[in-house]
């Protein structure tokens, strides 16, 4: 089967079945759990936890694929194949990889969840940084390069949002704090600079998008890989002050069965829509983890994500067309 046979309906438009699995130009799984995406002129380049089944147990890999309708993605490459890189041992974790351009610099700059026992204690979440890594093009090697804890704070899961004048922020879980930061990176992108903002709220799977005049945040609750009702909030400057936290679906679904890692903002000349991005984690076969996208119904303050069903999307209008017939 190839991804034209499963993402093309028979009138030729291209398909999202969230839940269905998602296959590349080469007939495989996309391997992008926990995945982000950035634009590059006219193409999307998706990033993510690459957990093909034989991968050596070892290392950790992060997959990159490009597309230009976001529902074909062509492989392009393990853009990240690392053997433990501090002496984190055995168990080491990588997770939701994320690539920021940096157009100063040249470079393409990757943030990622490292992890792994912290002396003393038996949690493979207690280093809690982020790491980063780099590299002159967007799918080439690239290469690690350190880690840190962003303001000295613990950091596990990463979200990432570019706001539409180009500045480039980082998200991040600390839970000490009982909630989660969105901060600026640094000139280069090699580091955080600002701390603008700790919404005091356990979220994690950190994602926000600025959709007319106002910031929406999402995210999910702290269970782990098991799903639960994800929840959003709003602002009118990412300083804050944010409102309350909603639920995006009717929480009895659990976010139907997914968990938050990106809202991607697709602006056409008709209509703004905004991707719901999400992972259904699959932790005892997590080659074989799905995606949940959905367009949301957005605006003036209200976040809600529909019933998964399959849809289309035309990136010329922006416009967005959910089918009736269930997935
Ligand atoms: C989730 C988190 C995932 C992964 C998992 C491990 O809460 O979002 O990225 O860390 O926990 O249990």
């Amino acid at each position: 089967m190839t991804s034209t046979d499963l993402h093309d309906d028979p009138a030729g438009r291209a398909v999202f079945r969230p839940g269905a699995p998602w296959l590349d130009d080469r007939g495989k799984h996309l391997q992008v759990h926990g995945g982000g995406i950035i634009k590059l002129d006219d193409v999307y380049y998706w990033f993510g936890e690459d957990r093909s089944k034989d991968n050596d147990p070892g290392k950790r890999y992060v997959g990159c694929y490009s597309s230009k309708d976001l529902v074909h993605w062509t492989f392009r490459n393990q853009v990240l194949k690392l053997a433990d890189p501090e002496d984190f041992g055995p168990g080491w974790v990588l997770e939701r990889p994320k690539v920021f351009y940096n157009a100063k610099t040249g470079k393409y700059v990757m943030y990622m969840h490292v992890d792994g026992k912290a002396p003393g204690s038996t949690s493979p979440y207690s280093i809690a940084s982020v790491g980063v890594a780099v590299c002159d093009t967007v799918d080439g090697d690239y290469t690690y390069v350190h880690k840190f804890r962003p303001f000295g704070c613990e950091s596990r899961d990463i979200g990432q949002f570019i706001d539409d004048d180009g500045t480039a922020y980082l998200i991040f879980e600390d839970r000490p704090s009982l909630g989660f930061h969105i901060a600026r990176l640094s000139d280069d992108y090699m580091t955080v600079e600002k701390d603008i903002c700790l919404i005091e709220a356990p979220i994690e799977g950190g994602a926000v998008v600025h959709y007319e005049g106002l910031y929406y945040v999402v995210g999910s609750a702290l269970t782990g890989w098991n799903p639960n009702p994800n929840k959003y909030a709003t602002a009118t400057s990412l300083e804050g002050p944010w409102s309350d936290f909603q639920d995006i679906a009717p929480p009895e679904t659990n976010t139907y069965g997914s968990q938050s890692t990106m809202l991607l903002k697709v602006v056409g000349n008709q209509a703004t829509t905004v991707i719901f991005m999400a992972d259904i984690w699959k932790p005892d076969t997590q080659w074989d983890s799905r995606y949940l996208w959905m367009p949301l119904e957005i605006g003036r303050g209200k976040m809600w994500l529909p019933e998964p069903k399959e849809w289309t999307l035309d990136l010329k209008t922006g416009l967005a067309e959910v089918f009736t017939h269930d997935t």
